[in-house]
């Protein structure tokens, strides 16, 4: 009698933990971010979001805000570090009000290639990088790649610096962007993303900089066709959390995440390598796009011409990391 009343306590109470576990609400990760879903970013964001349901078993749920729908990158690391908002993955640009030692990404001509750049971010550089998010509230989880730059204004080919003087080009809010910029006889103009379409059509500005994918997925090359492939920068990511958030997690779910986060990145890089290729050709094979290719003098004219601004910056991103980072492509 004893031993069946037992028996029927153990199910009893295996059925209510099971059913409080059925029932408990998921942890909800809203996600958001400024580009379109058919970048890198956003269709890393989506396979992150897929994972993460279906390795916790949908105690987690990511859900993504694309487009700036929520909000524009600087109101979304605000409400990152409020808690209003658990993840987004700004271009490393976007940080410089909170982190300045993030603008080394921004510095043109720095990164001889993706692999160059690839080996900075998982080295101790990278690591140094990431560290720094925590004394804002935050936790830099992984870079997450874009790629290099191209210029696209519409009133002129491109060919060389000097091509660009007078000319208004859009920028991310970065000083050392604006410093690129200033080198070239251009005025930067600093403006969120989402409103530099509107700015290039309505003659705000006459250009951008921005890698094939940006370009492609909002269509900038419509008012804004005359392409040059400088090449001259980098745009990258940093995926991040809250820390507070990331920190109160049940430590079985971070770990899940944590595996999450790696193999979206190791995605994510692959797709943007694969998105840059692919976003390229469709965007040169719009007629009205008249695409600058530079010969290797051409390119070491604009390389030479930026490489002058680096000493600006000794200071706040550090003379050290500079050359830390330079090292890391030697023999690349
Ligand atoms: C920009 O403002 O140009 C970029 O931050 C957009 C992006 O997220 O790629």
């Amino acid at each position: 009698m004893r031993r069946s009343l037992v028996s029927a306590l153990v199910v009893f109470v295996a059925l209510f933990t099971f059913a409080i576990g059925a029932f408990a609400k998921p942890i909800v990760i809203k996600f958001s971010f400024v580009v379109a879903m058919d970048t890198p970013k956003g269709q890393a964001a989506q396979y992150f979001a897929k994972i993460v349901k279906e390795r916790t078993h949908g105690k987690v749920i990511v859900k993504i805000y694309p487009n700036a729908m929520l909000y524009d990158d600087r109101a979304a690391i605000e409400a990152l570090q409020m808690g209003a908002l658990q993840m987004a993955c700004p271009a490393t640009a976007k940080f410089t009000g909170w982190i300045p030692e993030l603008q080394l990404f921004d510095l043109p001509f720095l990164f001889k290639n993706t692999k160059h750049l690839h080996k900075v971010e998982e080295g101790p550089v990278g690591k140094k990088l990431l560290n720094l998010f925590r004394r804002k509230g935050m936790l830099g989880l992984a870079f997450w790649d874009n790629g290099f730059k191209v210029l696209s204004n519409n009133k002129h080919p491109i060919v060389l610096p000097k091509d660009c003087k007078g000319l208004k080009f859009r920028i991310m809010s970065s000083r050392v962007l604006a410093a690129q910029f200033k080198a070239l006889g251009a005025s930067p103009q600093v403006l969120p993303f989402s409103e530099v379409y509107s700015a290039l059509e309505q003659g705000v500005v006459d250009g951008c900089e921005n890698p094939w994918s940006n370009l492609y997925t909002k269509k900038f090359y419509e008012v804004a066709p005359y392409t040059t492939e400088t090449y001259h920068g980098y745009l990258g990511y940093v995926l991040v959390t809250n820390a507070k958030f990331w920190d109160s997690l049940p430590p079985k779910i971070r770990k899940i995440l944590d595996q999450c986060v790696e193999d979206a990145t190791r995605y994510e890089w692959k797709l943007a390598a694969e998105l840059t290729k692919k976003q390229r050709a469709l965007v040169l094979k719009d007629p009205k796009v008249k695409d600058v290719i530079l010969t290797p003098a051409q390119r070491e004219i604009w390389r030479k011409t930026l490489v002058k601004i680096y000493p600006q910056f000794y200071k706040t991103i550090g003379k050290d990391l500079i050359e830390e980072a330079i090292k890391e492509g030697q023999g690349l």
